[in-house]
């Protein structure tokens, strides 16, 4: 049958089946959503996961560039997806009504591998079908594929669908919703067909200190990796294990068990898979010898020597050390097995790597994030020998908010016996030491409520604590510092801020944060998440280090963390506000200079910078650009353009609106390979923004168009990498 005879067909079967005549072949489709309007139509939203309409392309507005990724296989234009805040948030899209008139409802589906997020066929208010994702983000994309239920049974009721997308950590993706007699193969399976072990194992006599573990990137599985010693599971962990040649060498730490036998117990594993065989035993870091000079590898930030870092964690000065813990995955460079790395430094700029120092404290918990202090005083009494006591607070996913310490300078940790100290629908709890009240504070992210807040917990001792009050508009990762109003000490304020960096600023009596602002703009940059301030530093600043969400592939690594920037706060007309600059410390890395000075530039005039050549690069920038024109830099390739008229920095095509202060615009720009930050406005403006710049491109320039520019300041350094000693 040629396609217009069955066109025919079918329009005259369907016209039938109308009639309730039609008994012989399919109907034609009916579409239920195809998603590709500006808006739902008589859709109904709710929450603010869905956004105002379907998204045409990519995954809308990630505030965490490491997932923003594109995503295929929706049908013409745009498609319905919860991601429009990132996977932070909540909502539902519900269809209108609908007669079931047809055997199947297909649909394409994408997005986290969870019945969190789910599409619901619902009857009479009550779910009947549900489908969710059909798998986790893969690397480089995430892709719609085909899914479809049968219907038949409930042919002729009333029925709505529902996407709904009830918690923050996940989202999901739909399109091309459509009524069907024809039950759609799917047409891209979303995994190769496994074929699956039930259980694959090994057995190590344990003689060194690690196991080195073949990973890939993008597995076809993850699969559930248990490590049992003397018949107990004390490590479980979801690893990419490669069949073959690995893209890199995981490092399980097994030397506390040295002696013993350890099995590593794999549930589901790849058929035919040689990874357990890969596995070996060494006192040795492998890779040691490329180690930091990969060609991704940030060079002016910290990143763990591989696997997957999200948030710093208990950032916190003690004893000429400044510790650095993170959220860790050391068996993937995606999120996952959440445990507590750590480094320290002397200066924030040079970092060594430890050993992992907090682990899950059984197989089924992860270590979610949380902060540090040293507890000077011994309010908690735990204290042993003559190092600092440190105290850690974290999120045990299995148990609440828990405590540790360390009297070995954070290097290892006890649980306080009475943990959890706090138990809530919460996470993330920032510790600090209230010298007013005499009293430890817990701020914590919290969804007590069924709202988003941080609360305040105070304690006396570390150990007893007690919920003092509440304060909604903050999501994760909370964090509260006092400032004084451009450093005059008899005007200080309390800043609190959460995961996005957004911050409200006000007082604060030790139980209760009271604003006197809106919410204001943190970093206005991409891939800045979770920043923390340090607790204790010993000039008495407040540096802030954040978490850099980029999107690196193809490494044993994946992410990294912020330069340490000094945060303060200054009067405007507005009222005041915070200010990050990159800390003084990182002038040290300083190798060669380029003092061009004052200098008023011409369009068309010799580049001043041309005799810079290097990756790494600090720039240094005073100038009055003119009144209607641009003044443009060119760091390794990639430009940044201030725009007189609409005080907009381009920086690598992200527009930033800065200000011209007193007609001065004051540009500080750090370039590495993965991410350039850059301030502005007396770093009221700041904006890591993810930049990759072509490695052969070394050279900087800078030049105006539509007048002159007269600059102040020229300066610029070529920088030694961080990993070089000092
Ligand atoms: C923020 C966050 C935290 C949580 C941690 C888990 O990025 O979601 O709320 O503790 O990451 O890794």
């Amino acid at each position: 049958m040629n396609q217009s005879i069955c066109n025919k067909v079918l329009t005259i079967a369907a016209a039938l089946m109308g009639s309730g005549l039609a008994t012989c072949c399919a109907a034609e489709p009916i579409v239920i959503a195809d998603f590709e309007g500006a808006d739902f139509g008589n859709w109904k939203v709710t929450g603010d996961a869905f956004g105002a309409g379907p998204v045409h392309g990519g995954l809308p507005n990630p505030w965490r560039a490491d997932l923003s990724k594109p995503v295929d296989g929706f049908k013409g234009r745009g498609f319905a997806t919860s991601y429009h805040l990132g996977e932070e948030g909540i909502g539902s899209l519900t269809s209108p009504e609908f007669k079931i008139e047809r055997k199947y409802i297909s649909f394409l589906i994408g997005g986290n591998k969870d019945l969190d997020a789910s599409m619901n066929l619902l009857i009479d208010g009550k779910v009947v079908r549900v489908a969710g994702a059909s798998r986790d983000l893969p690397e480089g994309s995430e892709t719609l594929v085909p899914g479809s239920w049968d219907v038949a049974e409930f042919t002729g009721q009333s029925a709505v669908i529902q996407i709904e997308d009830p918690t923050p950590t996940r989202h999901i993706s739909v399109d091309q919703i459509v009524q069907t007699d024809v039950n759609p193969p799917p047409t891209a399976p979303p995994t190769p067909k496994l074929q699956l072990f039930a259980d694959a194992r090994r057995d190590f006599k344990i003689e060194k200190r690690y196991l080195h573990i073949p990973i890939k990137n993008s597995p076809p599985a993850r699969p559930i990796v248990n490590t049992t010693v003397d018949g107990k599971v004390v490590m479980k962990n979801t690893i990419g294990l490669a069949d073959g040649t690995p893209d890199w060498w995981a490092c399980m730490n097994v030397g506390a068990w040295k002696g013993k036998t350890l099995t590593l117990q794999v549930e589901k594993m790849v058929a035919g898979s040689k990874a357990l065989e890969l596995i070996e035993q060494s006192d040795s870091i492998k890779g040691a010898d490329t180690l930091y000079r990969e060609s991704l590898r940030a060079q002016l930030h910290f990143s763990p020597r591989c696997g997957w870092n999200n948030d710093p964690n208990g950032l916190v000065f003690s004893q000429g050390e400044y510790h650095l813990y993170y959220q860790l995955n050391p068996y993937g460079c995606d999120w996952g097995n959440m445990h507590w790395g750590h480094a320290v430094s002397s200066d924030m700029v040079h970092w060594q790597e430890l050993p992992i120092a907090i682990y899950p404290h059984a197989p089924d918990d992860s270590v979610y994030s949380g902060s540090a202090v040293v507890d000077k005083a011994n309010t908690s009494g735990w204290k042993k020998g003559p190092a600092d006591l440190i105290v850690a607070a974290f999120t045990s996913t299995a148990r609440g908010e828990c405590i540790v310490y360390s009297n070995d300078k954070g290097r290892t940790f006890t649980e306080f016996d009475g943990n959890p100290v706090v138990k809530h629908p919460g996470r993330d709890p920032r510790l600090l030491w209230h010298a007013p009240s005499k009293q430890w504070v817990m701020a914590v992210y919290d969804e007590d409520a069924g709202k988003r807040c941080i609360a305040f917990h105070t304690s006396p001792d570390l150990k007893k604590w007690t919920y003092q009050s509440r304060i909604e508009g903050f999501y994760e990762c909370p964090d509260i510092f006092e400032l004084a109003v451009d450093g005059v000490a008899s005007n200080k304020k309390w800043v609190l801020t959460a995961a996005n960096s957004d911050y409200r600023i006000g007082t604060f009596d030790g139980k209760t944060f009271t604003p006197e602002t809106a919410m204001l703009k943190g970093h206005l940059g991409e891939a800045f998440v979770a920043a923390q301030t340090f607790s204790h530093d010993p000039k008495g600043r407040t540096i802030q280090i954040g978490w850099l969400a980029l999107h690196v592939v193809g490494m044993p690594f994946s992410q990294a963390m912020s330069l340490p920037n000094q945060l303060t706060l200054h009067s405007t007309p507005d009222g005041p506000r915070l200010a990050w600059s990159p800390v003084d410390e990182l002038k040290s890395l300083r190798a060669k200079s380029h003092t061009v000075g004052a200098l008023t530039l011409a369009p068309g005039a010799p580049n001043p910078l041309a005799e810079v050549s290097a990756e790494l690069l600090e720039l240094r920038a005073t100038f009055t650009p003119p009144a209607k024109g641009e003044v443009k830099f060119t760091l390794r390739g990639v430009t940044i353009i201030y725009n007189t008229e609409q005080q907009d920095l381009a920086v690598s095509g992200r527009h930033v609106a800065v200000p011209l202060r007193d007609g001065k615009i004051d540009l500080t720009v750090f370039t590495d390979r993965i991410v350039f930050e850059v301030y502005a406005a007396g770093g009221q403006c700041y904006a890591p923004v993810s930049c990759k710049p072509d490695p052969a491109a070394l050279g900087a320039e800078v030049s105006v168009t539509g007048g002159n520019a007269t600059f102040q300041k020229l300066e610029m350094y070529e920088l030694n990498s961080c990993w070089t000693k000092p």
